[in-house]
């Protein structure tokens, strides 16, 4: 990672603990690695963020309803959805730095390097020449063709190699590409194994009744076992979708990057059951639609792309991720998978139950294709806090660090300032606070001078400022400072509701999509 990106992912840390964002799991015991708490500000700007996936979702789509599965299920929920058998990393350690990775994230970053080095003589080569065919270029320039030669053969050879469980072929490929150490820079490598990230534990409280169960390691299972349950109870036609927000656990072996990888995280799923031959039309609509709503937060449309995978999961015949410029560089966001009917078929083996939905239209019973759209709610999260972060030197010579986020996922939608406590200021302000708070989640706060107030909200996020002074007594106005622009006017007091409503409302925002 490069210094300056290192540095905004470290700045955001501290900046999550400093204003009450997000806390170390169990800090006073020296934390617990890969989970964390949200705190006051944290938990408003999740919940907001939830309630930005839940309205699109559920309430934009009238074909689309939202349920709330339990995190534990039957084991053997597990086993038919593979997750037993095949829900493993590869992992390969470094016997002189002792620090351990995934294998095919190795091979990918290695792979990644490769195209740095084709990106950059295409760049060369198009500043050089006035007319430039990139097309014939990449097919003809020996040095590119090499290096993609070296690509596409690293490619085949990582899927062969997962798609067959063949971990000796993994750590030939890694010996091959002559992959070093980023820490200790050597090649001295551990054989490659496999890990099975599912936590479990037991249930029963006697001895003899125990049970060997599993914390889900994603939600998408308790929206398959419910299928039935939703399409009659809720008379849903095909297509329809089941969303679900919920909490999924992976033992990440290799967990760090802040909220990026936890142990215990949450995801916002929704299967969406299709008829057997259109999940491609589906899975493109899918496509579409999350990149759109990603894209309308404002946080600029060039920080997303699509990535389409190579190495298919056991259960997809198309899958891609929304990938977002976070800190580290562009890193998977969200996935999009057209996951066939391999889960209703295999819950239909194994529970020995008949998962099928009955086509009207068709007069015939069959499984349905599910097309799934997959977020992580704590990635999404850091997309959004790390690129709101934002460090300013102002006019006058100070600085400020602002969190520009979306104004209607912002924790506080406005802050009610009196300008001292004195002068009956402070009743003033508690009376707008007590008018406002029907409306929009207010922040009141009467300490420390006004520019100190200010910065404290430009700091968590707060759009908007209402400063209560002495005019307002006589004249019932007050100032309204923007967080973005820092100006102020002077408003009536009744115009206040008018004058935020638009811009932090989530209904406008859900508008924009
Ligand atoms: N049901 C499909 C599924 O779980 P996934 O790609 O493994 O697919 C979906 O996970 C999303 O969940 C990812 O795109 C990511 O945003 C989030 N996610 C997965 N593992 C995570 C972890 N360890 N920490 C935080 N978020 C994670």
């Amino acid at each position: 990672m490069a210094n300056q990106e290192d540095n905004l992912l470290k700045n955001v840390i501290s900046h999550s603990k400093e204003y009450g964002f997000i806390f170390q799991s169990s800090e006073i015991y020296d934390g617990l690695s890969a989970v964390y708490d949200y705190g006051q500000n944290g938990a408003e700007l999740k919940n907001n963020i939830k309630e930005y996936w839940w309205k699109f979702m559920t309430m934009m789509h009238e074909n689309i309803v939202g349920i709330d599965s339990a995190i534990f299920m039957h084991p053997t929920v597990w086993k038919a959805s593979g997750h037993v058998d095949a829900f493993n990393d590869p992992m390969v350690d470094n016997k002189d730095s002792k620090k351990r990775y995934r294998a095919d994230v190795l091979v990918e970053d290695a792979i990644a390097k490769i195209q740095d080095k084709i990106d950059k003589e295409v760049e060369k080569a198009a500043k050089r020449f006035e007319t430039f065919d990139k097309a014939m270029f990449l097919s003809t320039n020996g040095r590119v063709v090499e290096y993609q030669k070296k690509i596409d053969e690293a490619n085949t050879r990582m899927k062969d190699a997962l798609g067959s469980s063949n971990m000796e072929a993994m750590k030939q490929l890694i010996v091959d590409m002559e992959i070093t150490d980023p820490v200790s820079g050597t090649k001295n490598w551990t054989d490659v194994r496999q890990f099975n990230l599912m936590f479990s534990t037991e249930m029963g409280s006697v001895a003899e009744d125990t049970n060997k169960i599993y914390l889900r390691p994603e939600t998408a299972q308790g929206i398959f076992v419910n299928f039935l349950n939703v399409q009659k109870t809720g008379r849903m036609k095909i297509p329809f979708g089941i969303a679900q927000i919920g909490k999924a656990f992976r033992n990440e072996i290799v967990a760090r990057q802040f909220i990026f990888r936890m142990r215990e995280f949450e995801q916002m799923e929704m299967q969406f059951f299709v008829k057997p031959g259109e999940e491609m039309k589906w899975y493109e609509f899918w496509k579409a639609k999350r990149m759109k709503w990603h894209q309308t937060l404002g946080l600029g449309a060039e920080n997303y792309r699509f990535h389409d995978h190579l190495n298919l999961a056991h259960y997809a015949n198309a899958a891609c991720d929304i990938q977002f410029n976070f800190p580290m560089g562009f890193k998977e966001l969200e996935g999009i998978h057209s996951r066939t009917d391999f889960d209703l078929k295999s819950h239909e083996k194994f529970s020995g139950k008949k998962l099928q939905y009955f086509d009207s239209e068709e007069n015939q019973n069959y499984i349905p294709y599910v097309v799934e759209t997959s977020v992580g709610l704590d990635r999404l999260f850091l997309s959004i806090l790390s690129k709101s972060y934002t460090e300013e030197k102002l006019e006058d010579g100070s600085e400020r660090v602002v969190l520009r986020i979306p104004p209607a996922l912002a924790p506080h939608k406005v802050a009610i300032l009196p300008l001292m406590k004195k002068d009956g200021l402070a009743e003033k302000a508690e009376a707008i606070f007590n008018d406002l708070k029907f409306d929009f989640r207010c922040f009141y706060e009467d300490k420390d001078n006004i520019g100190k107030r200010y910065r404290r909200m430009d700091a968590i996020g707060t759009p908007y400022c209402i400063t209560v002074d002495h005019q307002t007594l006589q004249d019932d106005t007050v100032t309204i400072r923007v967080r973005d622009t820092m100006k102020q006017e002077r408003i009536a007091i009744h115009a206040i509701k008018s004058v935020i409503q638009d811009s932090v409302s989530m209904a406008a925002l859900l508008k924009k999509i």
